[in-house]
Parts: C-alpha cells; structure tokens; sequence
C-alpha cells in the first residue's frame, strides 16, 4: 500500500505557523511518528508553496500509487487547477485540513479540491492526516 501526503502553501512552516491554530510540532516530526505508526504502510511525504508543482506531483503519483491525502492549504479555497487535477487522477484522494475551516473566514468556506475528492477530514489538528491514512486502509 503506497499512499503520499501533499501538502500546499505556509505548511512547511507548521510549529512556527499561528500555533494557536495549527499547533507547535513540525510536519517533519509528525511524519516520523506517522511512519512508526503505519509500518505496513509505504508513505511518502511532499511539499511544495508553489501550485504548478502541487499539480505536477498530483499528475505524477495519481496513476499508480494506492491513496492521496491532501492538505491544498490555501490553494483549497482559490485553485480550479488543482481542482481540475484531482479529477483528472485516478487515485482516490482524501482532502484534509488541521483546522476546521467552517468555523472560520467564509472565503475559507470555499473547497474546489472537495468535488473530486473521495472524502474530506476537517477540524481534527495533525490527527485529521491519521483518519484520512486509516479511511485508506
Ligand atoms: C488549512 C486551512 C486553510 O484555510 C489554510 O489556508 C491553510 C491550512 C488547514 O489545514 O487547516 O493554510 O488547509
């Protein structure tokens, strides 16, 4: 089972980030707990602030691996072309988020990565990744 978390724009910068919003551990620190705790699973980890790329990579791992989880970050609330790429991939992509968008900004209320999305895990901190691994296995 090879499944890939691709995370968008300013999560590179999660400890730092708004802590009171998305907590103070890193991605890289919770990415190792993730990997300790799916041994059977063969996850791999990508990030990139750029959206081009972000749809880059979804082209390329969307034909062969078995799970996507998704974190578009703000380029959840603003890109048709990232939106276009989930459809467009045959690998079932699970959208994720830390906070829970709805209770926030309404131009975060906005999702074009959630119509080609397999389903969407919100509002759980670090733990939504967790659930959107487990609903793959
Ligand atoms: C986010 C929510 C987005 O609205 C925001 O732009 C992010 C992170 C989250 O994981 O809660 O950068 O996707």
């Amino acid at each position: 089972m090879k499944i890939i978390i691709i995370n968008g724009p300013n999560l590179n910068l999660l400890g730092k980030r708004e802590p009171e919003v998305y907590g103070n551990k890193t991605f890289e620190d919770y990415f190792s707990e993730l990997q300790f705790r799916f041994k059977e699973v063969e996850l791999e980890y990508y990030q990139s602030n750029i959206e081009g790329e972000l749809i880059s990579k979804l082209q390329e791992v969307g034909f062969d691996y078995d799970g996507i989880v998704l974190n578009a970050a703000a380029y959840t609330h603003t890109s048709v072309g990232l939106g276009d790429a989930v459809k467009a991939i045959n690998t079932p992509v699970v959208e994720v988020h830390i906070s829970n968008t709805y209770n926030r900004e309404d131009y975060r209320h906005v999702s074009f990565i959630s119509p080609g999305a397999k389903g969407v895990i919100l509002g759980f901190g670090l733990q939504s990744y967790d659930l959107a691994i487990r609903s793959f296995l």
